[in-house]
């Protein structure tokens, strides 16, 4: 079928650290390339994506970096949105899963859904942590995995295996917030009858047969399973409150919001425009909607998305999940918290401008069909043989002949003989040839066919020797330019969706027509004789061995400081660690209590002077519980004196007296134990 328009989406990446090579290589690159694809062919295209700002992920780190998960979304949404930008990932939008367009989105959509007598109200008991008194939804527990006997699995998915999980499920379960032995209690949530749906959503993934093989394959595993009832809901604090009454302390699960994410950031897209239009995008069945992703998204794309979007019933469905495999390092899984990754924003300071090489690499060796490794030995190589010594020798070299011979104006072809001929009809064969493989999503393949346009270039220069013939034959010279020049005509357009910045660098050294489209690059007239070409320069430069050796080395770093890790134990409760910097910032001091009065119409504080040996101040302190006035004064305490002045009842307090906490939360004051500390003696 012929659409009229396309969605394509990215996978929303949560919001809770930067963007490495894996998350590269995995969906934003084949998308990128696909979008591009289909804008050079002139077809209407939206390309969507955002971060995931919700779910358990986002929470544990906000715990971990002692920041609220809204501090943690806003650094990382926007250090992600500018990783894919400098990339040249060309989103239409790049939005985001706090957004009220979101919020408001997603709650309709659940409201619809519940109104309509879809999901399933139940109380079942679900796994609470006592100690942190809250109920452990999704990642804030692992156990072993029944399906794999994986020991690190999560109360949703074992990323072992790709099994999707129920938290009950797990064997041994474990909180991750407080290491302890969780408890079962019974709670009420809404769940979306999968089992019910399942003869609708198997005739769904029954109608494509065509998608990749380990796509359809996992789907099947799963139907063949059988599907279970799944929650939509969660009792957590972050994220889309659940729109309905009876609901007080819950959110929408995760992965209910996050894709309705990418129909929200449509509706961001067009609310400038014409507002209406965004419906097109997602519910005109000459839509055609393809989801990229990363292969432990697939039953949230193929399965439950789907499942959702019928329910719901005005929507078109996934036509297509072109999922990836997972893209390793030097060997290693990429690990966000190991550090064994490359960074987009670190690999751009050490490679400036060179974020084509990366992508060039990235998708020679995408993890299309299995998981593929990246060794820096390889990016190197994939370099200097193939992007110097294939694309950049040839380009340069008709450049570099065109200026020498007719200081930059293209020469007119004079006759073309049966090479000449054979290498036209070759040539314009490319566009459909590297079409077919982009349509079906084998980039790998598709970028294989655009060098090899490069190679043929280069062996016609090297078959036809103008450099030599010129002293005989200037004629023949002028025809082999020509056809040169032509292929690097077509090439700037071919390339274009895999090296962008590459594309836009040699169309302006060949000052070629902007608006050239995909099927120009079947003509081989691009350049007319005459058409002024501007100086050239090198479209890629050589990788030296010893910058290589600094990325090796600096991964066995990262490896080495890990493991040092690994043998600290961990400190459970624990505040975040903090640099010795940090802890130099405090100033406290030995003082002592001048005087001590309780602060009117409070049970709990009292207003002391006290005398820091640098001066002679007012604190105001939560102690009057603990403490009689007239018993503390001339106490020696410890008291931190450059804290900034807070009004406690309207008197100014500056500065806190240390004290420590019993389990029962009574407080007594830390004090120096030897009676003759000075006044003012430094704590450190
Ligand atoms: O795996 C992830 O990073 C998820 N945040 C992907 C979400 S995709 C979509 F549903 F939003
Ligand atoms: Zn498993």
């Amino acid at each position: 079928m012929k659409y009229k328009r396309h969605t394509v989406t990215a996978a929303l990446p949560y919001a809770n650290g930067p963007v490495h090579i894996g998350h590269l290589a995995g969906c934003y690159l084949p998308a990128d390339i696909y979008v591009r694809y289909l804008r050079s062919k002139g077809e209407d295209v939206k390309f969507i994506c955002g971060s995931d700002e919700h779910g358990v992920p986002i929470t544990i780190k906000a715990k971990k970096e002692g920041i609220t998960p809204q501090q943690v979304v806003d650094k990382y949404h926007k250090i992600m949105g500018d990783a894919f930008r400098e990339f040249g990932i060309s989103f239409d939008i790049y939005s985001r899963t706090s957004s009220k367009t979101h919020h408001e989105t997603a709650s309709e959509f659940f409201k619809t859904l519940y109104n309509k007598g879809v999901f399933e109200e139940e109380i079942t008991e679900q796994y609470f942590d006592e100690k942190a008194n809250q109920f452990l939804a999704d990642r804030y527990i692992i156990g072993t995995c029944p399906k794999c006997g994986n020991e690190n699995a999560y109360g949703d998915q074992c990323e072992n295996c790709g099994s999707t999980l129920n938290a009950t499920d797990l064997i041994n379960p474990k909180s991750t917030l407080s290491g302890e032995k969780p408890v079962l209690k019974k709670t009420k949530n809404w769940f979306l009858p999968l089992d019910k749906m399942q003869p609708k959503i198997e005739a769904y993934i029954d109608s494509h047969k065509e998608w990749k093989s380990n796509v359809f394959g996992q789907c099947k595993s799963w139907l063949n399973a059988g599907l279970q009832p799944r929650a939509m809901t969660r009792d957590l604090d972050w994220g889309v409150k659940v729109p309905i009454e009876g609901a007080d302390g819950k959110v929408l699960y995760v992965w209910f919001d996050a894709p309705i994410g990418y129909i929200s950031a449509t509706k961001e897209l067009f609310k400038n425009a014409n507002p209406a239009d965004w419906e097109l995008y997602w519910k005109d069945k000459e839509t055609k909607l393809v989801h990229f992703i990363g292969k432990d998204n697939i039953v949230f794309h193929c399965i439950i998305f789907p499942a959702m979007l019928m329910a719901e019933g005005s929507y078109v469905l996934p036509e297509n999940v072109p999922a990836n495999e997972f893209l390793n390092l030097e060997g290693n899984k990429i690990s966000t918290s190991r550090n064994w990754a490359v960074w987009l924003h670190e690999y751009l300071l050490e490679f400036k401008d060179k974020q084509d090489v990366l992508r060039y690499t990235l998708c020679a060796n995408a993890p299309e069909t299995k998981d593929n490794d990246f060794t820096w030995k390889d990016f190197q190589a994939k370099n200097n043989n193939e992007l110097v010594a294939i694309l950049g020798n040839f380009v340069n070299r008709t450049l570099v002949l065109t200026q020498k011979y007719y200081e930059g104006n293209v020469p007119d072809a004079a006759e073309y003989n049966k090479n000449d001929i054979l290498l036209l009809e070759e040539m314009s064969k490319y566009p459909a040839k590297i079409a077919a493989s982009i349509e079906t999503y084998r980039f790998r393949e598709a970028l294989s066919e655009l060098m090899n346009l490069a190679r043929m270039g280069n062996k016609y220069l090297a078959d036809n020797e103008p450099w030599i013939v010129i002293k005989t034959d200037a004629k023949r010279v002028q025809t082999v330019m020509n056809l040169s020049l032509q292929i690097c005509a077509n090439l700037t357009i071919l390339m274009e969706p895999f090296l962008p910045f590459t594309s836009a660098k040699l169309g302006a050294m060949l000052n070629l027509n902007r608006g050239l489209r995909w099927n120009d690059a079947t003509r081989t007239d691009l350049l007319l004789a005459g058409h002024k070409i501007n100086d050239a320069s090198l479209l890629f430069d050589k990788i030296e061995d010893v910058q290589m050796t600094a990325q090796v080395q600096k991964l066995a770093d990262s490896k080495k400081m890990n493991e040092e890790d690994n043998n600290k134990t961990e400190l459970v409760g624990a505040k975040p660690e903090i640099t010795f910097d940090d802890f130099s910032k405090m100033d406290i001091r030995v003082g002592t209590i001048l005087e001590a009065e309780r602060v009117p119409k409070t049970d709990k504080l009292l207003k002391l002077k006290v005398d820091t040996g640098i001066d002679i101040r007012t604190v105001v302190s939560g102690i009057a519980a603990y403490y009689k006035p007239e018993d503390i004064v001339g106490q020696q305490v410890s008291i931190l004196v450059n804290l900034a002045p807070r009004m406690l009842k309207g008197i100014e307090s500056r500065g806190m007296i240390l004290c420590s906490e019993n389990e029962k939360g009574e407080l007594s004051f830390v004090s120096p134990t030897k009676k003759d500390a000075n006044n003012g003696a430094m704590i450190k």
